[in-house]
């Protein structure tokens, strides 16, 4: 893992960061306005405090890696700026923030039943997906503000996806071929799990926004299977890193 690398692109990213054009008037109609507000503040809940357990975590499982456990703390601080523009996304389609809802009630007690590895993939697979949704919503809509907000946090989230394919490349690279296809099918399963539980709470965003259900699952598939790839060349490069020491 080169947390090197990483510290150093979180610390230039938050660097010069465009912001969207909040006051430009929306062209949807209120009642799509209301549909997103009310699907983006499920979002904005997600992205927001998730933190102090990650890093606690972190301290106790990772703590060999001081500079990666500093890059991680960029990451989650780059996700409560993601919190940020979505809330400013709500507000401005007339919704308000919420403090819980139980997909995010059952996120969080997922992700923090089994450790640090468990967590990161946890986080992982609601990137996954919130990229899909991220993704249609953007394409099928025609808020200028809207497609600025996802186009940052699309630019971010293919990083972010990037930064836990290397870790888990990195952990993957020292199991047996057994354990690392063991791996691979409880994260798919775990994934397919999370893809329904996304489109039952959003499906109707989608919608709204003129997606439909087969292409939410599509384009959720699409981002899981590029996410196995990576992780994949990531764990080989590892492997034939310590194959030729
Ligand atoms: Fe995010
Ligand atoms: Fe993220």
């Amino acid at each position: 893992m080169n947390s090197k690398h990483w510290l150093s692109y979180y610390q230039q990213n938050r660097q010069n960061r465009p912001e969207p054009k909040w006051n430009s008037p929306s062209p949807l109609e209120l009642s799509v306005q209301h549909i997103l507000a009310r699907s983006l503040s499920h979002f904005q809940l997600g992205e927001t405090g998730g933190g102090t357990h990650l890093l606690d975590h972190a301290c106790k499982q990772v703590s060999d890696d001081p500079v990666y456990l500093n890059a991680l703390q960029y990451f989650i601080a780059e996700e409560g700026e993601h919190a940020r523009l979505l809330e400013r996304l709500v507000l401005r389609f007339g919704g308000v923030t919420i403090r819980h809802h139980w997909t995010h009630g059952l996120f969080r007690l997922v992700r923090q039943a089994l450790g640090f590895q468990f967590e990161i993939q946890v986080l992982l697979i609601a990137e996954l997906v919130g990229t899909a949704y991220y993704r249609l919503i953007r394409a099928r809509t025609s808020d200028r503000v809207l497609d600025e907000t996802c186009a940052l946090l699309l630019k971010d989230e293919i990083q972010h996806v990037e930064f836990h394919a290397h870790w888990l490349g990195d952990m993957l690279s020292r199991l047996l071929p057994f354990a690392v296809s063991a791996w691979r099918t409880q994260f798919q399963m775990l994934f397919s799990a999370a893809a329904i539980v996304a489109w039952t709470d959003h499906g109707e965003a989608l919608i709204a926004s003129g997606s439909r259900r087969r292409e939410f699952f599509r384009e959720a598939r699409k981002e899981c299977i590029r996410f196995l790839h990576r992780v994949q060349v990531n764990a080989d490069q590892h492997v034939a890193v310590f194959a030729a020491a």
